[in-house]
């Protein structure tokens, strides 16, 4: 289907200010725009009428509750009237703003709508702040609504402004040709942050991206838009008090941050020849929280530190422990003048936005050179701080004690929890949810982004018909599947828990079409894990749902991943395989890594082939060599042995050098087999599966696997199989 992407006409009329009860008059008649009918796919079957209008079946994220009421329709089409009443607390709560906004909201719906001051005549009636609420509605906050549409009248309820406007965002997804099914909906959210992250630092975005993006985000019903403003590969914000963060650490000679990566990693001055990067000034920050309001979102702005801060260093290389400009990626703690330049930095940064939080980062700082720096030293022995990891948290404290007195509360990544916990910390759990579990365990809020469900830069189809990206398997399936109230906490635990959010790091993301690829329709899922119920949950029907708003998010102009023609998962990792050495029992010369166990030790004879991530605990990682043995039980005859192996060069995964096979009758004497050598480069991107495997006709009990790493740094070996025939 084809719409024409909405306009958003601006609020025209002038408005008074009548006492509470008031109702308002407005007489604007918006561009009269049309959506065009719809196309093939993710319309009703063959046989149904593929222009007919759709019911609250078709709403993304689920409603708590909905039926549709008869076979009417209420048209959109022509001249139609609308009427608000506000009443209550709503009226006193920052009306002007609020009512103008939902009128414009309403004005930019491609319908021709004209407000009147006649509530019995209206066609649309909104009733912000009455007393017309259900149970359900009351026990949600004010984006609670209550939705029903009748042929001659759409009425909605809501305790607040923002209800009133998720309302008005359910009739976009219903409405087709201006017809919208009879229905009743009462809606109320699970969780009250439901967010999208922007990396703006690996690729800076325009403002008016960022804005396209918040349409698509507000008829999703998400609330919070996490803009990760400073990293290594960029500063992006003006900063008046220390201008060189955008005079050129904004800037760097390279667009694709792989060759920049490949590089040395150099910054350059904004008007050097070719400079590639930006950032946004203050009323570009202005506007972009502006359109926010409008959309019921909070932008929450991220400040890295003490990590990921090689930019600034190379502005300000006195701000690190060493003084050389391209020296690490941290702050230094231990000097006074790293404090002064936060507080700078934040106070210029909280008069901007006016989110309750700042994400101040925390994550992945290396703390190297603390260990030896004077400074850091001096400040440990000071402040009686026992190692780096205090030394972190004596800095998020110093932040969170700062923040808050201007206001502001803090949220950080989950490594904020080293060193202690700052008291008033908001956790965003991304390494898995434990670091969210702990945390709410003490009694601290947090926001689940696990990067095995959450993480949107993982590949979302097989890795073969996708752009390069950062590694990882996290389909649409996948990131619908998450639950985010951990099991066995209890009731008040669990009270702490705010949402969830969808995380977008864009190392492997030049272009805003291929954001939009990896956001759409995976946000799709964030928004109803955010939204919905569990019990409402169920992903056949959400897959049918996001088929339909895929189609019409293309039509608004989005670049949306091709859902409707999923590969899937390898094929080789859905059904268990049997062979000879299946269920033996495998003793390891060399250990696997404790962060990538698989199913243990049981994970190399179980049968059980990886799929197309190392993340998916059925490939089990080496830091070292590999090298197990499998005991066969008793001498067997035997005509082959192989294992596979992967590479994904981005995420430091290495085919092996070679693979030398050996058998033993014994297990104390062993007799080479054969060696298998790699045959491709390991530089190469992408993602490759390689068998080492060797045709052989022995006798024997025990077979050894020993697997040489790749030379190169950090190398990762990952295997998923001993097969033996
Ligand atoms: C992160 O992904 N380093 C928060
Ligand atoms: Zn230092």
């Amino acid at each position: 289907m084809k719409f024409l992407f909405p306009v958003f006409a601006r609020f025209l009329s002038c408005m008074s200010r009548p006492a509470a009860g008031y109702s308002i008059l407005f007489i604007v008649c918006a561009l009269c725009l049309l959506p065009v009918p719809a196309s093939s796919a993710g319309m009703p079957a063959s046989g149904e009428d593929a222009h007919a209008p759709l019911g609250p079946d078709v709403i993304i994220p689920v409603p708590a509750r909905y039926e549709i009421s008869g076979d009417g329709v209420f048209d959109m089409d022509g001249c139609r009237t609308f009427h608000m009443k506000i009443s209550g607390p709503a009226a006193y709560d920052s009306r002007d703003i609020a009512v103008s906004d939902l009128v414009s909201e309403l004005l930019s719906l491609p319908y021709s709508l004209s407000g009147t001051d006649a509530a019995s005549k209206a066609d649309i009636l909104i009733n912000v702040g009455g007393r017309r609420h259900s149970k359900t509605m009351l026990s949600g906050q004010d984006e609670s609504y209550r939705l029903s549409v009748s042929p001659d009248r759409i009425r909605i309820d809501a305790p607040g402004f923002s209800g009133a406007f998720y309302a008005i965002q359910s009739l976009v997804q219903m409405a087709r040709n201006g017809k919208v099914r009879c229905c009743v909906i009462e809606d109320t959210p699970r969780f009250v942050y439901r967010g999208l992250h922007f990396d703006v630092s690996r690729h800076f975005r325009s403002k008016e991206f960022l804005m396209k993006q918040m349409d698509a985000m507000a008829l999703l019903k998400l609330n919070r838009m996490h803009l990760h403003l400073t990293d290594g590969a960029g500063w992006r914000i003006e900063t008046e008090s220390w201008p060189r963060l955008t005079e050129f650490a904004a800037w760097r000679p390279y667009r694709r941050w792989t060759d920049w990566w490949a590089s040395d990693r150099h910054y350059c001055e904004a008007s050097a020849p070719g400079a590639y990067g930006g950032f946004y000034t203050k009323d570009d920050i202005r506007d972009i929280v502006a359109y926010a309001r409008k959309k019921h979102i909070e932008v929450i702005p991220e400040i890295e530190m003490p990590g990921h801060s090689e930019e600034v260093l190379a502005a300000y290389p006195e701000l690190s422990c060493t003084g050389e400009q391209y020296g690490g990626s941290d702050l230094c703690p231990g000097k006074e003048e790293t404090f002064r330049f936060l507080e700078d930095v934040l106070s210029e940064v909280i008069v901007l936005f006016p989110s309750e939080y700042v994400h101040i980062g925390g994550d992945e700082a290396s703390k190297q050179h603390w260990k030896t720096c004077p400074d850091c030293q001096r400040r440990m022995e000071e402040e009686g701080l026992a190692d780096v990891d205090e030394l972190q948290s004596y800095l998020i404290h110093r932040i969170e004690v700062f923040l808050n007195s201007k206001g502001k509360k803090i949220i950080g990544w989950d490594e904020i929890l080293q060193g202690g916990l700052a008291p008033n910390a908001t956790v965003m759990s991304w390494r898995g949810t434990e670091g969210g579990i702990e945390s709410l365990k003490s009694g601290h809020d947090v926001v689940m982004v696990p990067n095995g469900w959450c993480y949107l830069d993982y590949t979302q189809d097989a890795p073969f018909k996708e752009p390069v990206s950062i590694g990882g398997y996290v389909p649409l399936e996948k990131t619908y599947s998450y639950e985010p109230v951990p099991e066995g906490l209890t009731e008040d635990e669990t009270s702490h828990l705010l949402g969830i959010q969808g995380n977008l790091w864009t190392e492997y993301v030049t272009e805003d079409s291929h954001a939009e690829y990896m956001y759409y329709p995976r946000a799709f899922a964030i928004a109803e894990t955010g939204w919905s119920d569990a019990a409402d949950k169920d992903y056949g029907d959400f897959r049918r749902r996001a088929l339909e708003m895929s189609e019409m998010f293309a039509g608004m102009g989005y670049n949306t991943f091709d859902l409707a023609n999923e590969y899937g998962e390898r094929k080789e990792s859905l059904a268990p395989v049997s062979h000879l050495a299946s269920g033996c029992k495998v003793t390891y010369v060399m250990p696997y890594s404790s962060q990538y166990p698989a199913a243990g030790d049981a994970t190399l004879t179980d049968g059980v082939l990886g799929g197309w991530t190392y993340g998916d605990r059925k490939w089990q990682g080496f830091l070292s060599d590999a090298d197990a043995v499998v005991d066969l039980g008793e001498l067997k005859q035997i005509h082959y042995a192989g294992a596979s192996f992967m590479q994904q060069a981005s995420a430091w995964v290495y085919l092996p050098e070679k693979v030398e096979i050996l058998v033993s009758d014994d297990g104390q004497v062993y007799r080479s087999a054969g060696i298998v050598w790699r045959d491709m480069p390991d530089s190469v991107d992408g993602l490759y599966f390689k068998t080492y495997g060797l045709v052989l006709n022995e006798t024997c009990r025990y077979v050894r696997f020993r697997a040489e790493r790749s030379s190169k740094a950090g190398a990762w070996l990952f295997t998923d199989e001993l097969i033996i025939n």
